[in-house]
């Protein structure tokens, strides 16, 4: 006879913050890295005409070949195996059967669940031509998630996350989305703490190694208010204005901070690929 006793299930404890160890951020490097994969394997399916649907499959395909599960995926009630915005949908879009247009941004966020460990990151992907003020935004909003993860440190705040990101975004004119923040994870999808993407250095929680969260801001290039629209998840900009995200899942080490998701293939901005980035800094 074959007696299985169920694992305790691990719970959000109000308050307290799980610091990891090695054995979790060897499964962190593995759900992170092949979450960056399937970002990658998007970069040649985002064009014109092609469904953010067909997007979806896309990635729940992906996760079944890979023995991973798309998080998203029935999540709260959340439909589909993938997030994706378009131009001024600000996060939580769901894909749909209409086709993306030449010159739209759009957001594609994706988390991937291998060995129970959570690996969630997204990019904005160009649609064909783009227009300027367009991919301006992006690499603004890239540059904020790179200066946000370089104040990773044991001894910094993060506020100074918070801090370093606002205050890139608003010198470019630009404003930083207060609803929506990073969040702890790990073998939670959501967990504490959150990471507000505005602030001030040396406000919040105290940054200690073995810490693992992401860092996500949703930058407008008019104000920054949302609103969320009937279906109970599509947020978007309330004044129309162009909304841009990206995000990575990090960990906090001894001496800064190591980032799971970065691509193996140089395109954490797909629009403007390169060699691969650090993925310690
Ligand atoms: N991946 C998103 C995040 O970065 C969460 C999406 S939850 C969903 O936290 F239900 F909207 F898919
Ligand atoms: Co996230
Ligand atoms: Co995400």
């Amino acid at each position: 006879m074959n007696l299985h006793v169920a694992e305790e299930p691990v719970r959000r404890q109000p308050g307290t913050i799980k610091l990891h160890g090695a054995e979790a951020f060897a499964a962190m490097r593995k759900a992170g890295r092949l979450t960056a994969e399937a970002l990658d394997m998007l970069v040649d399916r985002v064009k014109p005409g092609v469904t953010t649907d067909a997007i979806d499959r896309a990635v729940f395909e992906f996760a079944m070949d890979n023995g991973a599960f798309p998080a998203t995926l029935y999540y709260h009630g959340y439909p589909r195996s993938c997030c994706t915005s378009i131009n001024h949908v600000v996060c939580h879009g769901i894909p749909t059967d209409k086709p993306l247009r030449d010159g739209d941004i759009v957001n594609i966020d994706v988390t991937l669940i291998v060995d129970g460990w959570h690996g969630d990151s997204s990019r904005m992907y160009g649609v064909g031509e783009v227009p300027r003020r367009a991919m301006r935004l992006l690499e603004i909003t890239h540059e904020c998630l790179e200066r946000g993860m370089a104040a990773v440190r044991p001894g910094n705040t993060t506020g100074h996350i918070g801090a370093a990101i606002q205050s890139f975004a608003e010198a470019e004119r630009c404003s930083v989305v207060r609803d929506f923040c990073g969040h702890g994870l790990g073998q939670l999808f959501h967990d504490e703490p959150n990471i507000l993407h505005y602030g001030r250095a040396g406000e919040g929680v105290v940054l200690k190694p073995g810490m693992l969260f992401t860092i996500e801001p949703m930058i407008n290039l008019g104000r920054p208010h949302v609103k969320i629209l009937s279906d109970g998840w599509t947020a978007v900009t309330r004044d129309r204005s162009l909304s841009a995200q990206f995000e990575h899942t990090i960990g906090v080490t001894e001496t800064g901070v190591e980032i799971f998701t970065r691509s193996p293939k140089g395109l954490d901005f797909p629009d403007r690929p390169g060699a691969p980035l650090p993925a310690i800094l």
